[in-house]
C-alpha cells in the first residue's frame, strides 16, 4: 500500500493514553514490569477506574480545537486491559471496572464524525495474558505464574509453541475485532521490542490488517510492514526517511499522574510543532486523561494554545512539505506543496532583519502570515550562480506573534538552493 496522503500533511496527532494507571497515577504497564508497584497493586486499580465523565464528543472537539487531524487512543496497553468490549481474552473494562462498557466506540465515532482520522494502539506484548512469555525480570514475577512455563524464560529456553500459538489467536482475534468494529485509519502498534518479527508474524498479522483495512496506516512498530518511522520523546537532528512522526508527552508522563506538573510550555510545544514539520513529519502529541475521562486543564490548554498557532499559520502548515535544509535560516521553515511559497519561522522577535542565505529564485513578495503585512525585502552580494543574502525588514511589534512568527515568501518560480562551498 503507497503511504495514505492524508497522514503525511495531518501535520498533529493527538496521542491518548488513558487506562487503570490513571486511577492511582502510576506508570502506564512500566510500573508494574519494573516493580515500582506489585501487579496486584496495579490491578487492584481496576475498581477505580469509573469513566464517569467520560464524553468522547468533548474529546474530538478538543482534539479539533488543537488543530489536530487524527487522535490515536491506547486500545490495549502492555497490561493487557482492553478498552473495548472484547470477546477474546479475560480482560476488558467491561467486564472488569466499574465504568463497565466499551469506550473504544464512542471514541471512534466521536473523532470520526468530525473529520479527523481514526487512530488506535495496540501493544503486540501483553503482560498479563498466561500464555504470553513475559520477559518481566524473575524478582518481579507474577507468584500465580511462578510455575508457569513462560514466567519467566531464561536465556535460550525454547518456546511452548502451543501457549504462543494461543497467544497469537487472541491477539489476531483482537486486532479482527478493532478492523471490523472500528475500521482504524491507522493502527498503532507497540511492544515489538520482545520478540522477533518471525514470533510475532508479522506478515501474517499485515494480511490479516490488509484483508480488513487495507489502507489503514501502520507506525513502525508493526516491523518491516511499517509504513511510516516513529521516534519517540527525543527530537531527531535529521529527518528519518520517508513519512515519519515524533510522539511525546506533554509532561514528562504517557499517561495521566497528577503529580507530574513538568509540563511543556505553550512555546516549547510550538518549538516541537515547528521543528517537526518544518523536517516533513507529524508531531503527535500525547495527553493523558483522568480515570474518570476528564483531560486536565493544563492539558486542555496548551492544546488550545497550539490550535491557535496553528490556525493563525494554516497555510504554513498544511499543504506543506519540509523546508530548507539548516544553515539557510536560523529557524525551521516549511515550503509549500508547489515549491512556490517559503515560510520562514521565527522563534524570537527578529532585529532589524531576517536573513535568508542561499536562496537563488527571486522573490516577489514577502508578508507576515497572519496579519498580511508586507515586508520590505531586498538581495544584497552574490557573484553568477552563486547568491547573495536577502535581507527582509524585521516585523513591527504590531506583527509579531506570540509563540512564533512566520514570513511568507512568494517565489517567482519554484524554490531552488545554492549549496556550495563559494567561489575561490
Ligand atoms: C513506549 C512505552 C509505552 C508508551 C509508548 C508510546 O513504547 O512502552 O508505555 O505507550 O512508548 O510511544
Amino acid at each position: 500500500m503507497p503511504m495514505q496522503p492524508w497522514f503525511p500533511d495531518a501535520k498533529l496527532g493527538i496521542f491518548v493514553h488513558w487506562g487503570i494507571y490513571a486511577v492511582d497515577g502510576v506508570t502506564e504497564s512500566w510500573s508494574f514490569y519494573n516493580g515500582e508497584v506489585t501487579y496486584e497493586q496495579y490491578m487492584a486499580q481496576l475498581d477505580g477506574f469509573t469513566a464517569a465523565r467520560y464524553d468522547p464528543g468533548a474529546w474530538a472537539d478538543l482534539f479539533v480545537r488543537a488543530g489536530a487531524r487524527y487522535a490515536v487512543l491506547t486500545a490495549r496497553h502492555h497490561d493487557g486491559l482492553a478498552l473495548w468490549d472484547t470477546a477474546h481474552g479475560d480482560l476488558s473494562v467491561v467486564g472488569h471496572t466499574p465504568a463497565g462498557r466499551d469506550l473504544v466506540e464512542g471514541y471512534v465515532d466521536a473523532v470520526r464524525e468530525r473529520g479527523l482520522k481514526v487512530g488506535l494502539y495496540y501493544s503486540h506484548s501483553d503482560w498479563s495474558h498466561p500464555d504470553y512469555p513475559t520477559v518481566r525480570a524473575p524478582e518481579h514475577a507474577r507468584p500465580e505464574y511462578a510455575d508457569h512455563p513462560h514466567s519467566e524464560p531464561a536465556a535460550g529456553e525454547p518456546e511452548d509453541p502451543d501457549a504462543w500459538q494461543r497467544y497469537l489467536a487472541y491477539r489476531d482475534g483482537q486486532v479482527t475485532e478493532l478492523l471490523t468494529r472500528f475500521r482504524p485509519d491507522l493502527l498503532w502498534f507497540d511492544g515489538d521490542w520482545e520478540r522477533s518479527e518471525e514470533q510475532w508474524r508479522t506478515r501474517e498479522l499485515g494480511e490479516l490488517i490488509a484483508g480488513h483495512v487495507p489502507e489503514a496506516v501502520l507506525n513502525a512498530r508493526m516491523m518491516s510492514l511499517g509504513d511510516y518511522a516513529t521516534p519517540e520523546q527525543g527530537p531527531p537532528m535529521r529527518a528519518p526517511e520517508g513519512p515519519w512522526e515524533l510522539c511525546m508527552t506533554i509532561n514528562d508522563s504517557w499517561g495521566f499522574r497528577e503529580q507530574d506538573t513538568n509540563y511543556k510550555s505553550l512555546r516549547q510545544l510550538v518549538r516541537h510543532f515547528a521543528e517537526t514539520i518544518g523536517m516533513g513529519g507529524n508531531l503527535l502529541l500525547d495527553v493523558g486523561p483522568r480515570e474518570d475521562g476528564s483531560i486536565p486543564q493544563e492539558q486542555v490548554d496548551r492544546l488550545e494554545g497550539l490550535g491557535r498557532w496553528i490556525s493563525t499559520h494554516a497555510t504554513a502548515v498544511h499543504g506543506t512539505v519540509a523546508g530548507l535544509p539548516a544553515g539557510h535560516h536560523y529557524g525551521p521553515s516549511t515550503l509549500s506543496a508547489d515549491r512556490r511559497t517559503l515560510y520562514l519561522i521565527c522563534f524570537d522577535p527578529p532585529r532589524e532583519f531576517v536573513a535568508l542565505r542561499g536562496l537563488r529564485t527571486p522573490v516577489r513578495r514577502v508578508t507576515v502570515v497572519g496579519t498580511g503585512t508586507e515586508l520590505r525585502h531586498r538581495t544584497v552580494g552574490g557573484i553568477e550562480d552563486i547568491p547573495g543574502v536577502l535581507w527582509i525588514d524585521a516585523p513591527a511589534p504590531a506583527d509579531l506573534d506570540l509563540d512564533a512568527t512566520v514570513l511568507a515568501l512568494e517565489l517567482t518560480a519554484e524554490l531552488d538552493l545554492y549549496e556550495g562551498p563559494g567561489r575561490a
